[in-house]
Parts: structure tokens; C-alpha cells; sequence
């Protein structure tokens, strides 16, 4: 069967597509454990990666097809030259509900003003560790007294809201991070949320075991503060709870202990330019060679329409043969 060509973007088993991730580069001045080896990766070269007015193209075809929410990722997306700017252009395309970045917060004291004034909606900022010792050792960098000051300096612009702060959960590492992470949430307006440790790190060290389930840092939290969920809308990916005393809420974001496949209705655009439907995916499809060899929006979007249509069901993380993509999270955009 090939995919309709007249209403918005669907795929073969019926999820209305509306999320766009879009990586402005592999790049990255951090060397996440569970996403980069320490010497780094080869980067893609210059001529490869997408230019501000190819992604700004691109985008607008997506948003053509129905696509409303544009989350700009990397990498480090605050490393690509000018990035501001391209936030600006994208902000200019009507039919864009949201617009948002996911960074490591590292450039955001530098950046958060131009981001403000360039038209960004939403900003999450990915911290693993309030302790400054243990961000190093995930990290690789010491670079946590920065990130704070960048997570300020963008919370200061009350039109960004929310702000969501994202902690990779990981076995024997997260347990005692839990705690100043509860409190935070406690104190501040910002959505703490943890994610599941997913298999998409370069160094390929994921097990099973190494996964901190929702649950597992959920319970922590209760033996403190017991929590109440809040009602779920279909298609978020984390799981809100409210402190039950009425201050402060956390997420859970759990992919692997309870995949929510069911309700994707998320694509991925690398930055060269190939277009994954799956995080998992080991088919991608390239939207770079036609966009360079002249086609117009229609040949583009039908592109799109037939990969999407193609949409992976769900991911087979924890199943008996499950092999993870050979690209790691900062090659796709988380
Ligand atoms: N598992 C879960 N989350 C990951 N991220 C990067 N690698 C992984 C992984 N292996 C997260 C980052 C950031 C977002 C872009 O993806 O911490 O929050
Ligand atoms: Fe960089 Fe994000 Fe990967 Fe960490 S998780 S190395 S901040 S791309």
C-alpha cells in the first residue's frame, strides 16, 4: 500500500504525525557517557551537514504536512555557528505551534537573551547530577556551575515555560542523585523529569541492568514525598506526578520499562539530513539528495509521506535479538 497523498502526515498504523526533532549538528563540547566515547566521534564534515536556508526548506515542508511542534537538537545544538538565527527563521514559518531546543546548557548563559529575542517557546535543559563532582564523571567535563548558570540565565525570561530539566537514570549512578533532583523540583518551577537509560550510546556499554526504571527512582522519591499522577495526554512521554503537599511535580520518561510506541507521533531529522521515524530505526531516508538536486516541495513532501507511512510500529529494546542502531544519540537528535 502506498501512503495517501491528501490529509495531514500519517503512518500505517494510523498515528497522526505532528513532533519534529531536528539536529542542527553531531557536534558536541560534552562527552556524555551514555552518548559519546571520551575521544568524541568523527564529526560529519561541513558540505555534509544541512545549511540554515536547507533546514529552514525542509522545515516548512514538514510543517506543510501537519507537523507542529520543532524541537532543535544535536549534538549540542548551541555549538553550531550563528544558531540563534536559525531559530529565528524557523520561528518566521507559519503553522509552528512550538518551538524548542534540547541543550546541555553549557553555551546557554552566552546565548539565552539572542534565544529569547530570536523567538524560542521552550527550552529543556538535560542535567544528570546536581552534585558538581558526579556531572564531572558523567559529563566529562566540569562544567556544572556553567550549566546552572545557563538554566538561570534562561529561566529570567518568563515567556520560556515550561523549562524542563532531563536526568538520564542510570543504575548505580542516579539512586543518590535522586534526592537534590526531588528538591529541586520543590523549589523552582522547572520540570524535573528522569529518562530511562536507552541503548543509543556509542560505547555500547547499555545493558538491561543498567537501566534505573521510572519506578525504581519513583519509589526513592515516595519514601520522602508521596506523589499523585497526574492525568496523561496521549502522546507525552513522560509521566507527571504532582507532590502530593501541592508543591513542585516530577516526570518519568520510561521508554524502556513502558514503551509508549503506541502513541508516537514523532520524526527525526538528522543533521545531514536523513529523516528517521523511529529512534531505533535502522532505515533512514534522505532528504538531502533531493532537496540539493532541485526538487520542488510536492516531490519532497511525497518523500516524506512514504517514509512516514513506513513508520516503525515499535522499538524491540529488552527483546531476544534486539540490535541497537548503529548510530548513537548524538549522531540522530535526541
Ligand atoms: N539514553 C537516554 N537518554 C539519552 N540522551 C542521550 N543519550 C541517551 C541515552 N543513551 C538524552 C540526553 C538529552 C537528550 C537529548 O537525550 O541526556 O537529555
Ligand atoms: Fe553531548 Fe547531549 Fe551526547 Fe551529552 S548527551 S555528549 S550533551 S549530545
Amino acid at each position: 500500500m502506498v501512503a495517501p497523498s491528501t490529509e495531514s502526515l500519517r503512518d500505517a498504523h494510523g498515528r497522526a504525525i505532528s513532533d519534529l526533532r531536528v539536529s542542527v549538528t553531531d557536534r558536541c563540547n560534552f562527552r556524555c557517557q551514555y552518548c559519546m566515547p571520551a575521544e568524541g566521534l568523527p564529526w560529519l564534515e561541513r558540505a555534509e551537514i544541512l545549511s540554515f536556508e536547507e533546514i529552514e526548506r525542509l522545515v516548512s515542508v514538514f510543517v506543510g504536512l501537519g507537523i507542529e511542534d520543532v524541537r532543535l537538537t544535536g549534538g549540542e545544538p548551541l555549538v553550531r555557528r550563528d544558531f540563534p538565527a536559525l531559530v529565528a527563521r524557523l520561528a518566521a514559518i507559519e503553522g509552528i505551534a512550538d518551538l524548542s531546543v534540547t541543550t546541555n546548557g553549557y553555551l546557554l548563559e552566552r546565548d539565552a537573551e539572542a534565544l529569547v529575542a530570536a523567538g524560542i517557546d521552550r527550552v529543556n535543559v538535560s542535567i544528570d547530577s546536581l552534585a558538581r563532582d558526579r556531572f564531572f564523571e558523567i559529563t566529562r567535563r566540569d562544567a556544572l556551575p556553567q550549566v546552572l548558570r545557563g538554566l538561570e540565565a534562561i529561566a529570567a525570561h518568563e515567556s520560556v515555560r515550561p523549562i524542563k530539566v532531563n536526568a538520564v537514570a542510570m543504575r548505580d549512578f542516579t539512586e543518590r542523585e535522586v534526592s537534590a533532583f526531588a528538591e529541586l523540583a520543590r523549589t523552582s518551577d522547572y520540570q524535573v523529569r528522569f529518562i530511562e537509560f536507552m541503548p543509543l550510546d556509542a560505547d555500547r556499554a547499555w545493558s538491561q541492568g543498567a537501566v534505573l526504571t521510572g519506578a525504581e527512582v519513583r519509589a526513592l522519591i515516595e519514601r520522602e514525598h508521596p506523589l499523585r499522577e497526574r492525568e496523561r495526554e496521549p502522546s507525552a512521554t513522560a509521566r507527571v506526578f504532582d507532590f502530593a503537599d501541592g508543591r513542585g511535580q516530577i516526570g518519568f520518561i520510561n521508554p524502556v520499562s513502558e514503551p509508549f510506541c503506541a502513541d508516537c507521533n514523532r520524526l527525526r531529522l538528522t543533521a545531514e539530513g536523513k529523516l528517521r521515524t523511529c529512534l531505533f530505526s535502522v532505515h533512514e531516508t534522505d532528504l538531502r539528495e533531493p532537496l540539493r538536486d532541485g526538487a520542488g516541495d510536492d516531490e519532497i513532501a511525497a518523500v516524506i509521506r512514504d517514509a512516514v507511512w513506513r513508520k516503525e510500529l515499535k522499538h524491540h529494546v529488552g527483546e531476544p535479538g534486539f540490535r541497537p542502531p548503529p548510530r548513537s544519540m548524538s549522531a540522530i537528535g535526541g
